[in-house]
């Protein structure tokens, strides 16, 4: 994984056509994607149902980018090992979910995996700062998890990037700040104004007519 100051462009599978997942992953790979995100939900912990670990390997073998997992499941520790030999390299799994979060984390780490935390819009910061030590990356969700395609919501999130990136800064940690949900090439210049480096973009890049130009303009 590259260093956290370095602007990361990940677009989301959800947005793609499944018909076609492995032109839709080779598009976003040869597009110049940076890693490729896949949002895992289980219809309990969010209302919607996307996909599972087997999707996850059967995009594995069509790009060598980092697979970046997110879990929108709840109870995500009894999956772990499941995405790690589905192919992820980095597994997110929510702060709000039913699991021993710390000890979720340390398992992923254990499977020498990347792992990350994720909040969303109506979890406080402070929520997360327990964890913080322990993560590769804390995702900042802009949106309320579930569906791609809403309204990024910066005066509720942004703020918590803000508080993310100085909390880092003071304690010397490392972890990338993940932004989730409605980024595009106007959004995505906030969130890197307030200190997230890591931007995932399901409509915006996939719905491109150009994925290239619209990586490119996501850059800044
Ligand atoms: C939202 C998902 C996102 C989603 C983003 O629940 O976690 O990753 O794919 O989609 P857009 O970019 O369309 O908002
Ligand atoms: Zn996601």
């Amino acid at each position: 994984m590259s260093d956290c100051n370095t602007r990361i462009i990940a677009p989301s599978v959800l947005a793609s056509d499944w018909a076609q997942l492995k032109s839709e992953i080779e598009r976003a790979d040869a597009a110049g994607a940076d890693w490729i995100h896949l949002d895992v939900m289980d219809g309990i912990f969010v209302e919607n149902i996307s996909f599972g670990p087997k999707f996850v390997g059967a995009v594995r073998p069509h790009t060598s980018l980092t697979l970046d997992v997110h879990l929108m499941i709840t109870h995500p520790d009894n999956y772990i090992p499941q995405f790690v030999r589905a192919g992820a390299d980095c597994i997110t799994v929510h702060v709000e979910a039913d699991h021993d979060v710390s000890a979720t984390l340390k398992a992923i780490r254990d499977a020498g995996k990347k792992c990350g935390l994720a909040f969303n819009p109506a979890t406080p910061f402070d929520a997360v700062v327990p964890y913080l030590k322990q993560i590769d990356l804390l995702l900042v969700m802009t949106v309320v998890p579930g569906f791609g395609g809403q309204s990024f919501m910066e005066e509720e999130t942004m703020p918590k990037a803000q508080a993310a990136h100085a909390y880092r800064e003071e304690h010397g940690l490392s972890y990338h700040i993940e932004v989730d949900g409605g980024i595009d090439h106007e959004t995505v210049h906030i969130a890197g104004d307030n200190g997230a480096n890591v931007m995932v973009a399901g409509t915006s890049l996939y719905g491109a007519e150009d994925m290239t130009r619209a990586i490119t303009a996501m850059r800044g």
